[in-house]
């Protein structure tokens, strides 16, 4: 941690948490027994986003195509989300973190959209840190519906269809005040966004590591933070 540059710390981190699966069949177990093991990683990274200060942290937890999962893997996945905020809600106020979340919301069930209410609700004016959830997220869904609320926008004479602009669009994405990522993260060697932030990661900087998500923890959370520390961003322009 000390070799952090504490002004060049990202203000918005993103991870795609994937790879449960396979650790648990490296140790012989179900995969639900990795995700399992996965939310301790959870709890790990949010509390070293916390301690460093980095105000915005989002997790992609379960995206839009994750459907297309046993069912059975897909109920313990809701019991876990349920458990994880039951658990860590005490915490979350405690840290003055924000929970929040995007995505397909509707499409949960309803044990789990309740206690999501809840943990929303209840820690809605902290605001150290805020935790976003994607959950039945999909990146081009995002698109979609934005794009749905904008021709709403132009139908009901709200705005001229002349004024539609990035600005506007990003008023209309599932949390507009949500910063484009400067950090995305993902484990378990794959190199591919897997309909993650599509709209928001345009200049985002990417760390692929080849670890598993269980196995991710604070010593690699902060080598990723320190890989972003060297990298120059230059959103298309020229520096000499
Ligand atoms: C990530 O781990 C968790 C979710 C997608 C919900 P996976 O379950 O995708 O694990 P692998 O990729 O099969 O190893
Ligand atoms: C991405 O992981 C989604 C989450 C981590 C929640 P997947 O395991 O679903 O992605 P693919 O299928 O390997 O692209
Ligand atoms: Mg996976």
């Amino acid at each position: 941690m000390a070799d952090l540059k504490e002004e060049k710390l990202p203000t918005h981190v993103a991870i795609i948490m994937d790879g449960n699966g396979r650790w648990a069949k490296q140790h012989g177990l179900r995969r639900v027994k990795g995700h399992e093991k996965g939310a301790d990683s959870v709890r790990e990274v949010v509390k070293v986003t916390r301690e460093l200060g980095i105000p915005w942290l989002t997790l992609y937890a379960f995206s839009e195509e994750n459907w297309k999962r046993p069912e059975y893997e897909i109920n313990t996945l809701m019991k876990l989300l349920e458990q994880f905020l039951k658990k860590e809600l005490h915490e979350m106020c405690d840290k003055g973190i924000r929970l929040r979340c995007i995505g397909r919301i509707y499409k949960l069930p309803a044990s789990t959209r309740r206690m999501l209410d809840k943990a929303i609700q209840q820690t809605s004016n902290n605001r150290d840190m805020t935790l976003t959830l994607a959950l039945s997220y999909g990146g081009r869904q995002e698109i979609l519906d934005t794009v749905k609320r904008v021709v709403r926008l132009v139908e009901t004479g709200k705005c001229r269809s002349e004024e539609i602009d990035e600005n506007l669009f990003c008023q209309n994405l599932y949390l507009p005040d949500l910063p484009d990522p400067d950090l995305l993260i993902r484990t378990s060697g794959e190199y591919r966004i897997s309909n993650f932030l599509l709209w928001q990661s345009a200049y985002t900087e990417f760390y692929f590591t080849p670890t598993l998500w269980p196995d991710f923890g604070r010593e690699e959370y902060l080598a990723a933070i320190a890989e972003f520390q060297k990298r120059e961003r230059r959103f298309g322009a020229a520096f000499d």
